[in-house]
Parts: C-alpha cells; sequence; structure tokens
C-alpha cells in the first residue's frame, strides 16, 4: 500500500490518477486551490485526504506535506501534476502570462518538492513524479513559453535524478496531447 500526493488532482489527469490510486487500495493526498472542487468529486472516502494548495505559495506546500505525513505516517511518492498551458506566439505572450505559467508550472513543482524532500530523506526513500511534456524537448510553434516551462522542468528533474542519493527516486511522465474526462482551460 502506497501513499500518494497529488498536486492539480482536481480534474484532469490528477483526478484520474487519484480514483485510480484510491481503486487499487492506496491512500492519497488530492491537493488542489479549491479543496471544495476535491470533495465534490471524490467525496468522503477513508484513503483521501483533501487539502487545499496553491503550489505557488510555498508556505502551503509544506502544511499540504505535514498534513499529510500527520494523516498517513509516511509519504511515498509525490506527482507533481498541477499546471497548464498557454496558446500564443512567443511575441505576443505577455511578461504577466509568462510569468504566471513560470509560477504554476515551475515554480509550483519546485516548491513542493521542496517540501516533500526532508521527509523523504528522513524516511530514506521516496519517489519524485514529474509531469512533464513532449514539448519539454521539442518545442512548437504557438506553444513555446508552455514547451519552455517544460523544458525546465525536464532540467530540474534530470538533475534532481543525479542529487538525490539513495533513498530518494525521480521519474518524468512525458505527454503527448489528451483530454481527460473533465477538460481545462487550454489544449496543451
Ligand atoms: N492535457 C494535455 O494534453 C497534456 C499534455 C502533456 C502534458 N500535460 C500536463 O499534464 C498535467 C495535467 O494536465 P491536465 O490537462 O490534466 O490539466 P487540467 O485538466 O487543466 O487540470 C489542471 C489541474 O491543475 C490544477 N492547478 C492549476 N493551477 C494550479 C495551482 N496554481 N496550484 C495548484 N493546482 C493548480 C487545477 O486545479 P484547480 O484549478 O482546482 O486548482 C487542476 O486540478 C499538466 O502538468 C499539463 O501540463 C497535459
Amino acid at each position: 500500500m502506497r501513499i500518494w500526493f497529488f498536486t492539480g488532482a482536481s480534474r484532469g489527469l490528477g483526478a484520474e490518477l487519484v480514483r485510480a490510486a484510491l481503486k487499487a487500495g492506496d491512500k492519497v493526498a488530492a491537493t488542489a486551490r479549491n479543496s471544495k472542487n476535491l470533495i465534490d468529486r471524490f467525496g468522503d472516502h477513508p484513503n483521501l485526504l483533501p487539502r487545499r494548495l496553491d503550489v505557488t505559495v510555498g508556505a502551503q506546500a509544506r502544511d499540504a506535506i505535514g498534513a499529510t505525513v500527520e494523516r498517513f505516517g509516511r509519504l511515498d511518492v509525490l506527482v507533481n501534476n498541477a499546471g497548464y498551458g498557454l496558446l500564443g506566439a512567443i511575441e505576443e505572450s505577455s511578461a504577466e502570462d509568462v510569468e504566471q505559467l513560470y509560477r504554476t508550472n515551475v515554480f509550483g513543482p519546485l516548491n513542493v518538492t521542496r517540501a516533500a524532500l526532508p521527509q523523504f530523506r528522513a524516511q530514506r526513500a521516496g519517489h519524485i513524479n514529474n509531469i512533464s511534456s513532449l514539448g519539454g524537448y521539442q518545442a512548437t510553434a504557438g506553444w513555446g513559453i508552455y514547451c519552455s516551462s517544460k523544458a525546465a522542468v525536464e532540467g530540474i528533474s534530470e538533475a534532481l535524478a543525479r542529487e538525490r542519493g539513495r533513498s530518494v527516486s525521480e521519474s518524468r511522465s512525458r505527454r503527448g496531447p489528451f483530454s481527460a474526462a473533465s477538460s481545462s482551460r487550454a489544449a496543451r
């Protein structure tokens, strides 16, 4: 039985992963900016900890990881899933939109990773899965900012894999376009 921590679990891929983990009998901390969305989606489940987490806020990440360990006793797998796309040519993308995207797609997973690593080291075990994208290593016209954010995730993940030591493992999921049951504000 594993203890999972998912970001961006209120819909899309994150919600599907939560459902699969619960079905497998695992214990799950499911997080999103609005925890009511999580309760509406998954109901009251004994193996589920729904928790508010905006990944752009480091203090919330530390609180959510702490609450998970308090509830389940440990943490086995962190899945950095929260993220979104931005459709637009480089020239058209405003500084504000780019900063906001990087805050979620790049600084967000870094915040949650920073919060989880001390626990993984204390346990001498733990796994981090970063949801990346095919765009992370091959950028396409119109998706340059999004692809660059996933390239940053790739670089961070690659370095982490070399820095982590034996107790923490790392993997990336490089996804092509998909449509989960409920969709998001932009295609990827
Ligand atoms: N869909 C695709 O074709 C595709 C392809 C390749 C890779 N990906 C990657 O796969 C992941 C999931 O994509 P998806 O299509 O399933 O996404 P989605 O349906 O749009 O769901 C995004 C999730 O991220 C959460 N989220 C957004 N901003 C957040 C923030 N600041 N803090 C915490 N949570 C936040 C949303 O929750 P709330 O809004 O409720 O907080 C939601 O649960 C993303 O990293 C995406 O880049 C997607």
